[in-house]
This record gives C-alpha cells, sequence and structure tokens, in this order.
C-alpha cells in the first residue's frame, strides 16, 4: 500500500498528528510520501492508494491554502481519501473537505478530528487521547 499524506499547519498540532501517523503507517509497512500544500502539485499527485489530507479549521471554513489546493486537484477521480481536521471549536469541517472532494470524484475511507485545546498556539492543543483516536483512523485506511 501506498499512502501520500499532503498537510498544512500553522502551530505545529496538525503537523505532529501527521508525523505520527506516517509512523504508523511505516509499521505496517506501507509505504509513505509527506508533503506541505506548498511542497505538492494539485494537478500532478504521486500515484498512491490513499491520499490523506490534513488542515485546521481557520475563520469558519477549512484553512485556506488547503481550500485552495483541493480546489486545485486534478486528475483524482476514483482515488480514496482520508480527512483529518484540527478545529477549537465544538463544529468540524471535515464536511466542507468532503464537499470539495466529492466534486473531484474521489471516495472517502475514512476521516477523524481533532478539537485543539487552550495551548493551541504552542503546538501541544492536542487532547488526551487522541493517539488513540489516530489508530482508530489508522485502521480504517
Ligand atoms: C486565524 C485563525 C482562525 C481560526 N478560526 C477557527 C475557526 O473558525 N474554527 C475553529 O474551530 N478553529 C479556528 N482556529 C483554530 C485552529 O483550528 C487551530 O489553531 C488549529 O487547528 C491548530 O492546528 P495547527 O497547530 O496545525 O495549526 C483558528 C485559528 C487561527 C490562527
Amino acid at each position: 500500500m501506498k499512502y501520500v499524506i499532503v498537510y498544512w499547519s500553522r502551530y505545529g498540532n496538525g503537523k505532529k498528528v501527521v508525523n505520527s501517523l506516517a509512523g504508523k503507517l511505516k509499521e505496517k509497512e506501507a509505504e509513505t510520501q509527506m508533503f506541505t500544500t506548498d511542497e505538492a502539485n494539485p494537478t500532478a499527485m504521486p500515484p498512491a492508494d490513499t491520499y490523506i489530507f490534513s488542515a485546521p479549521s481557520e475563520s469558519a471554513n477549512i484553512q485556506k491554502n488547503m481550500r485552495k489546493f483541493m480546489k486545485n486537484l486534478q486528475g483524482m477521480e476514483e482515488k480514496k481519501y482520508g480527512l483529518i481536521n484540527t478545529h477549537w471549536m465544538k463544529k468540524n469541517r471535515l464536511a466542507k473537505m468532503e464537499k470539495l472532494l466529492s466534486k473531484k470524484k474521489m471516495i472517502k475511507v475514512a476521516s477523524v478530528d481533532f478539537p485543539i485545546g487552550k495551548d493551541a498556539n504552542t503546538g501541544n492543543g492536542l487532547m488526551e487521547g487522541w493517539e488513540a483516536k489516530l489508530d482508530e483512523f489508522v485502521g480504517k485506511l
């Protein structure tokens, strides 16, 4: 299995999640490539069995670099994906991410959101139990 992870993270909370995810996938003997939204080209994505997109909520939406990245994706029809969203408000933005990718005719296999606590801007805002939640997500990929 090959996974491509594309993420955007301001304070490092989401980055911590995708780093941990990459480690867990490697433990499963999967090949994993990881890029920020700046490093990957949405019109020429490397081949993979499943793509993972991870971004925070910002200003009541998906963070704008990820939103733009998803809107610009090309040639992803029938490709599988998983979603990660970090957020500090009650509502997560997974549905918005899903809507953008359904326009690209991609197929969702799993999604997970991580509420961020008061230490969001230190990169230490993930709530207790986040790793178990991530394990559950990995189990669905
Ligand atoms: C400018 C800004 C706007 C934000 N707006 C929202 C928001 O509308 N809803 C929300 O749940 N969280 C919001 N947040 C919190 C971010 O989701 C949180 O800081 C982020 O998930 C932390 O992940 P990161 O460390 O990977 O950036 C906002 C954060 C910033 C900096």
